[in-house]
This record gives C-alpha cells, structure tokens and sequence, in this order.
C-alpha cells in the first residue's frame, strides 16, 4: 500500500485555455508557472502547483497527481504497486515542480500521478485574487462508490472519515477531513474542486471578488454539516464547480479518532459515521432548513433547495451557456450610474 500524503494538482482540460488561464489568473489568484503551447501550469502563491491546464475539446479531470512520503524510492513504488496486481510505468519531468511520477489508473479511469518530491514555484510578488491557500479537495461522481473508496483505502492509504447514506463517501490523507470525496452516479466525472482559503473573511472577500466579476454564487454561503467547511460554490467559465472553502473538520491524532471541533460539532465528540440519507447539506445557509423543521419531513430539502443541489451537479458541458445566460442578466445596465 501507498501511503498518500496531499494531493498536488489536477489537470484539466478545456477548449478555451487562454480564457481558463485569466480566470485562474485573475479571479482564483494562482500563479502561472508555465506556459507551453496548448498547456499551462499554475500554483498557488506559496509556491505548490494546483492546476495544469491542457488543450481539449471536451472538459474533464483527466488526472490528478498525488505526494507520498519525500525520499521515497520511485522503483519500490512501482514494486509495490505490481505486487497488489496494478499496471503502471514511471514518467518523468510533468510539471516545473515534479521530476518523477508514478502513473496508473484508478477504477473509475482517472489516472493517478504520484510523486515523492516536489519543488516549489518561484515567488509571485503580485497581490491578484482569492489567492486560496491550496487546492482542498476534489469530487468525483462515479457509478460504484463502494469499489473506489475500497481502493483508495487498500492502494493509496485513505481513510474514510465519513458517508452520506451509502451513496457519498468523504476519504482523507490527511488531518484535513476529505481530501477526496465520490458520489455515486451513472457517469464518472468530476463533481467540483475546492480551494481552501485563510478564514471567513476570505469567503466574504471572494464572494464580494466573484461579484464584481459578474459570477454569481451557486450555493451558500454556508456551513456544511459532514465536514463542517463553510463553503462557497460557483461554476467557472467551463462550467466546472469550484468551492473556496474554510474551518474544515481535522483530525490532529488518528488514535484518538475524533475531529477537533470547528467550532463545535453535533455528536460529541465527532467521529467518523455513516449519516443518515436525511442528513441536510448544511448546518445554515441556503438548504440548511424548511418552514417547519419539527417535522420529519422538513429535514428535506425544498423543491427550491433542491434546485440548488442540483445546479453544483450539473455536468460542465450543460453548464456554461446557462452561466454567461445568468451572467449577461446580472450586469448593471450601462445607462446607471
Ligand atoms: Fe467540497
């Protein structure tokens, strides 16, 4: 078994590269570290790289990089790796920061990178964005959660910190509560991607930033209750979501087996569990109630709210005309002052 420490960057592809480089530029605050031709490579201002974009017809999440253990040797990996009966190969020189990767596939077909070294981007003096903290966490749906959650525990080392139903699954590598989260559905694809940011005041300033940009939010402000992140959504130009998050659940000591509250928690303390299906999004924001929260029905969502939920799941092909529909009818009319 591998032993996964953080997750690197995902690489994404997307018919537009110049206008996904300006939004992860402009509005997410990355730095760009490379730019080749039909490919980019941008990190976040403290220096680990986040996102590689490439030139694609279709959007996808066609890979996503992991860090083991620094110093580990690259061949016992792959030893490792044809001992548990997986295909891989070593590459070399993916990224300005990584040297040597190990690849293979996961089930659901996305193929995984992993590395134990990692140089750090170069400095970026420029003050531009939400500027996150690091890329969180990323979401997948997928039609067989149970089978990917068993192998990312016995290949890659993560521990489930909690399920929704036996339908969404929350693993970690980490203190941090999820670091990869799978819900089922017909079609595996990505779900969203989060950055983490500082604070709460950072989620009011990437709100009012979004704003300003004319991108509407999605879903929240709000806090969650599995994981207990408050959280922001919005779709990005190629209609993939994207989360800023903060204040999500940690676990400091795995013996002890509990999340730190943040600032408090329902069970006390919280551990790992399966939630039940009923179990509302979130603690408060949109979704977070009904009119009538006595009744045990009204720990459903609303029609409405459940609207909502389903506009962070909406694929990222359906999605962009509909976002710059929303845009276009959000912008001040000229003739205001
Ligand atoms: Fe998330």
């Amino acid at each position: 078994m591998l032993q996964i420490k953080r997750a690197g960057h995902s690489t994404l592809t997307t018919p537009d590269i110049e206008r996904m480089v300006d939004y992860f530029t402009r509005i997410v605050g990355l730095n760009l570290v490379a730019r080749e031709k039909g490919r980019a490579v941008l990190a976040t201002k403290s220096g680990p790289e986040a996102i590689v974009l490439e030139h694609g017809s279709a959007v996808d999440a066609p890979r996503l990089s992991f860090q083991v253990a620094p110093g580990s040797d690259p061949g016992e990996l792959v030893a490792r790796l044809k001992r548990a009966g997986i295909k891989c190969e070593r590459r070399s020189d993916i990224t300005p920061g990584i040297r040597e990767v190990v690849t293979f596939a996961d089930p659901k077909g996305t193929t995984l990178e992993i590395f134990a070294d990692f140089g750090f981007a170069p400095d970026d003096p420029t003050f531009t964005g939400v500027m996150p903290l690091k890329l969180g966490h990323i979401a997948y749906t997928c039609p067989d959660v149970q089978g990917l959650v068993k192998f990312y525990c016995d290949v890659l080392g993560f521990r489930v910190s909690d399920w929704r139903g036996d339908f969404f699954a929350f693993l970690r590598c980490s203190r941090d509560h999820h670091t990869v989260n799978f819900l089922r559905d017909d079609r595996a694809a990505i779900h969203h991607i989060a950055f983490e940011v500082r604070d709460w005041s950072d989620i009011k300033r990437a709100s009012d930033l979004l704003a300003k940009s004319n991108i509407k939010l999605t879903w929240g402000p709000l806090r969650h209750i599995i994981g207990h992140n408050i959280a922001i959504y919005h779709q990005n130009p190629d209609g993939v979501v994207i989360e800023f998050f903060c204040e999500m659940d940690q676990m400091h000591d795995e013996e002890l087996g509990f999340f730190e509250p943040r600032p408090w928690h329902q069970d006390r303390p919280q551990r790992p569990k399966v939630w039940g299906d009923d179990t509302l999004s979130n603690w408060w924001g949109p979704m977070s109630h009904s009119p009538n929260r006595t009744n045990a029905a009204a720990t459903k969502p609303s029609a409405a709210a459940a609207a909502q939920f389903a506009a962070i799941h909406r694929t990222p092909a359906a999605a962009p005309a509909r976002v710059r529909n929303e845009q276009k009818k959000s912008r001040p009319k000229k003739s205001r002052r």
